[in-house]
């Protein structure tokens, strides 16, 4: 198996060791009035201004002030199978820590020991009954208490000095973290995804691939590139041979017979036959193409097992997405997510991860080259097409264009998304919270982009 960077962790927001950095507001040392500037020359529907994609300090306002407002999906609880497991990941700037408890709960830390700050466990999976910083083993427990610490003398409260977490939400098996306080509220997506997500029983499955792939291209436009099908008839001669790349405004796809009869299917089941959506996310079912069971090669499934309870063999996928670095694919026989990190303004990782059913064995049940390589060629593909937008919008000549509203609607929400919040991060710097001082704001319903 292929490992890249990836982590767990678990909640933690009432961890009384510990006050969570309530705000990241305090830490801001940015020209915010630069980035608003940046940010006022934003065109609705059209692609962003060259400096946003490309600049050093709005990479670092992005990972450090943007980024902590969003909910970020980062793996799956079966990849802390015990007591002790741990999973860590940075993300721009931030090395975190996910790491289960004796008790079974998943918690997630800042990865940066509170002595004097080294990162206490390499990125990485990995099994501790500890977690001991290897610079002056300062020794915390599972939960994040600190346990050990010599030398400090008798004045010295180690209750004090535990990690300091960061807000974990489990959902049907997925593991999303927050980086700040400032994360909207969790519960509206939880609430229309948890009862669909939990049909593919997440939690009954294994990791059977992950890999990371290195983009030489701005983080936003590797979203972007993901949040619209635009690109893909031509993009993606083997994604189109199951996935229905001319999905249209509104994850819409037309009225052909067997797409209208995939929704009737989906009503027999019980199942919501439109889309939900929030201002930071979007699920749905969709079809596949007539005769397709699965994303794979052929359309034929790639797992022996069965992830959801359903003998319908056209059943085709379920989607959830959350702004703005991930997206899920649940489909009848494995479970297809794809994260972005931000690691530079003009690198970016991508991150894939496959579940299949927990008793499918590798080489029996299923070949691993088969499983991944739909969305491996894929991702290659995709990584040619983000490479080569920023080398177009490197040029002194590139200007902001406009977004098709049929073909390309999800990479206008993102981007709106992204400008909305971008603009809040800015204000908050130094001043009161933006979903404070946004007049009538709530958490979901931040304004958008004027039009
Ligand atoms: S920095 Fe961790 S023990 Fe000193
Ligand atoms: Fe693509």
């Amino acid at each position: 198996m292929l490992t890249i960077r990836t982590e767990d962790r678990i909640e933690t927001d009432n961890d009384p060791l510990s006050p969570q950095l309530s705000s990241i507001r305090d830490l801001c040392m940015y020209d915010r009035n630069r980035i608003l500037a940046l940010l006022d020359q934003v065109k609705p529907d059209h692609s962003l201004p060259r400096a946003l994609y490309r600049d050093q300090d709005v990479f670092e306002f992005e990972v450090e002030q943007l980024l902590p407002r969003s909910w970020l999906m980062i793996g799956f609880e079966v990849e802390l199978p015990e007591a002790g497991s741990y999973l860590a990941i940075t993300i721009g700037s931030s090395p975190i820590l996910l790491v289960r408890g004796r008790d079974g709960v998943i918690r997630g830390f800042h990865n940066t020991c509170r002595h004097r700050g080294s990162m206490i466990c390499a990125d990485g999976r990995g099994r501790s009954s500890r977690l001991i910083c290897p610079y002056h083993k300062w020794t915390y427990d599972l939960d994040g208490r600190l346990i050990g610490a010599s030398r400090m003398g008798s004045g010295f409260r180690g209750e004090e000095h535990g990690l300091t977490p960061i807000s974990v939400r489990l959902l049907a098996g997925c593991i999303y973290v927050a980086l700040s306080a400032d994360a909207p509220d969790f519960s509206p997506f939880a609430t229309a995804v948890e009862p669909l997500l939990h049909r593919y029983r997440l939690r009954e499955t294994r990791l059977a691939y992950e890999s990371v792939i290195v983009e030489r291209a701005n983080w936003k436009l590797a979203m972007e590139n993901a949040r619209e099908c635009y690109h893909c008839a031509t993009g993606h001669p083997e994604l189109r041979r199951t996935f229905p790349v001319a999905i249209g405004q509104g994850f819409s796809f037309g009225d052909h017979a067997h797409v209208k009869h995939y929704f009737e299917r989906l009503a027999s089941l019980g199942l919501p036959t439109k889309s939900q959506e929030g201002s930071w996310w979007q699920s749905g079912f969709y079809p596949l193409n007539a005769g397709v069971e699965t994303i794979s090669m052929d359309g034929k499934p790639l797992v022996k097992q069965r992830l959801i309870d359903s003998d319908e063999k056209e059943l085709g996928g379920y989607r959830w997405a959350t702004e703005p670095t991930a997206f899920g694919h649940a489909l009848v026989d494995y479970v297809f997510m794809f994260f972005v990190i931000p690691v530079a303004p003009l690198e970016t990782h991508i991150v894939s991860k496959w579940l299949v059913p927990r008793e499918a064995v590798e080489g029996v049940d299923y070949r691993v080259e088969d499983l991944i390589e739909a969305w491996t060629k894929t991702n290659a593909q995709d990584r040619e097409l983000a490479e080569n937008n920023q080398r177009g919008v490197n040029s002194i000549g590139y200007r902001p264009g406009p977004y098709s509203a049929e073909a390309e609607e999800y990479t206008r929400r993102f981007v709106d998304w992204y400008h909305t919040e971008a603009r809040a991060a800015a204000l908050a710097c130094g001043g009161a919270s933006a979903r404070e001082s946004l007049p009538g704001a709530a958490p979901d319903t931040l304004p958008a982009i004027s039009r």
